[in-house]
């Protein structure tokens, strides 16, 4: 089977994203695949308009029902990202119900549908993939669902939600709630309707699914407490600064009990103080984050971000190559190509640099110093220099402007050739 056949429900920024990045990409999935991808059906109410705007051959049906597409594509994957609940679940069904391959990146519709949907796909024999539907961008699901097979998931403390992370780390750059929310919608990844985000019920959701894909049981929505961020006050996000040496996130949370076979779960949303050094203080703006607590491999952190059409579209087109390649067979990329890879040098690479020196305390040496790294083109944005004890050296700490790695390398050569500057030193480069 030389091609695999893609239809994708659904043209909003999404959709439009996976549709561009599957054919911007063709060439390269091609290749790691084996087989072609080939879109030959999409669907939208203005299917034939947004088909035009994204420049598709008349080769590829425009279906202005979904369900009309489920019915009668051949497709051997569908992608489902069309939003609401209905309509995706009755798509999702009809596909599985036809034992063909199913990508969605719908929260909702997994949340809310969760036992018919993967009893359609166990009925029906059908593949089944949601990357896209808990933290965009982020790979963590098939992590959890591949990468701790040998392992065991002890629980998650996980930032899901962008608009509320958004919401309370820009309060805490002193923006109030309501202009933190307008930039978010500005930005584009609050909910039309922002209640669901402020509420917790959309990270609530995105437990439900994450729940699901480590127990493969529902963890049934409205059934565990959830709690929103409208209480939190710039007051509480300064007093928790400040005095409390805290951050304030909304953090869902699941932990695992029971035994294989025999699942359980305890499961919260809720706004929640963290100490400044965890790592989940360090997520702001609409960065997501999940800590996956695990029995053999410890702590682990999952960051990116969670919305978006590049993020996700990125993870819906992920889960078309892996059920591809699952359909078709194959190897990784690493096995399936030999090639001869071509090393490029970092010496044009950009950045600032430390260089602590040992100098002796000789009249000129600073300037030697000085020399070297004007010649080589590399500016010096501080200088620091140890009072001098009676010591035959003294440590000097140089901290240069953004240069390319090749020129400080040609300086740092020049000074550690200096008769007045001893061989111990230190350079490292410095990260913006
Ligand atoms: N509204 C969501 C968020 C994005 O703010 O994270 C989609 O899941």
């Amino acid at each position: 089977m030389n091609v695999l056949n893609v239809a994708v429900a659904g043209l909003g920024t999404v959709g439009r994203e996976t549709v561009r990045l599957l054919r911007a990409r063709r060439a390269e999935l091609k290749e790691r695949l084996g087989a072609e991808l080939r879109l030959v059906a999409v669907a939208d109410r203005a299917a034939e308009r947004e088909a035009r705007a994204l420049g598709l051959a008349a080769s590829v049906v425009r279906y202005r029902d979904p369900l009309d597409m489920a019915r009668r594509a051949e497709a051997d994957l569908f992608v489902e990202l069309l939003g609401g609940l209905e309509t995706p679940k009755r798509f999702a069904l009809e596909v599985l119900g036809r034992g063909k391959a199913l990508v969605t990146a719908n929260k909702r519709l997994l949340a809310h549908a969760w036992p018919e949907i993967t009893g359609a796909a166990r009925t029906g024999g059908a593949r089944l993939a949601f990357e896209g539907s808990v933290a965009g961008g982020i790979p963590v699901l098939r992590a959890l669902d591949l990468s701790f097979s040998g392992d065991r998931v002890l629980g998650i403390d996980a930032i899901l939600n962008g608009t509320t992370n958004y919401i309370l780390s820009r309060g805490e750059e002193g923006l109030s709630p309501e202009a933190a929310l307008k930039e978010a919608q500005h930005l584009g990844f609050a909910e039309k309707d922002p209640s669901m985000d402020l509420s917790g019920q959309d990270a609530a959701q995105k437990l439900t699914v994450l729940a699901g894909l480590v127990t493969g049981g529902w963890l049934k929505p409205g059934s565990f407490p959830v709690a929103g961020i409208e209480p939190v006050t710039a007051r509480d996000l300064s007093f928790a600064r400040e005095r409390l040496g805290m951050a304030a996130r909304l953090v869902a949370s699941l932990r695992f009990t029971g035994k294989p076979g025999a699942p359980a779960v305890e499961a919260a949303v809720t706004p929640t103080l963290v100490p400044l050094g965890h790592p989940l203080a360090a997520v702001r703006r609409q960065y997501n984050a999940l800590l996956v607590h695990t029995a053999s491999a410890g702590d682990l952190m999952f960051y990116g971000q969670g919305a978006g059409a590049g993020p996700t579209a990125s993870a819906v087109l992920a889960d078309v190559f892996v059920l591809a390649r699952d359909i078709r067979g194959g190897l990784p990329a690493a096995a399936a190509a030999a090639r001869r890879l071509i090393l490029t040098s970092p010496d044009h690479t950009v950045s600032s640099f430390y260089l602590r020196l040992e100098v002796l305390d000789r009249p000129g040496a600073l300037a030697r110093i000085a020399d070297a790294l004007a010649d080589a083109g590399v500016s010096i944005a501080a200088i620091h220099q140890d009072p001098v004890s009676g010591r035959r050296s003294v440590p000097v700490m140089i901290v240069t402007h953004p240069a390319e790695r090749g020129r400080f390398e040609r300086a740092r050569k020049r000074i550690m050739s200096l008769a007045s500057v001893k061989p111990s030193h230190c350079a490292m480069r410095m990260m913006a």
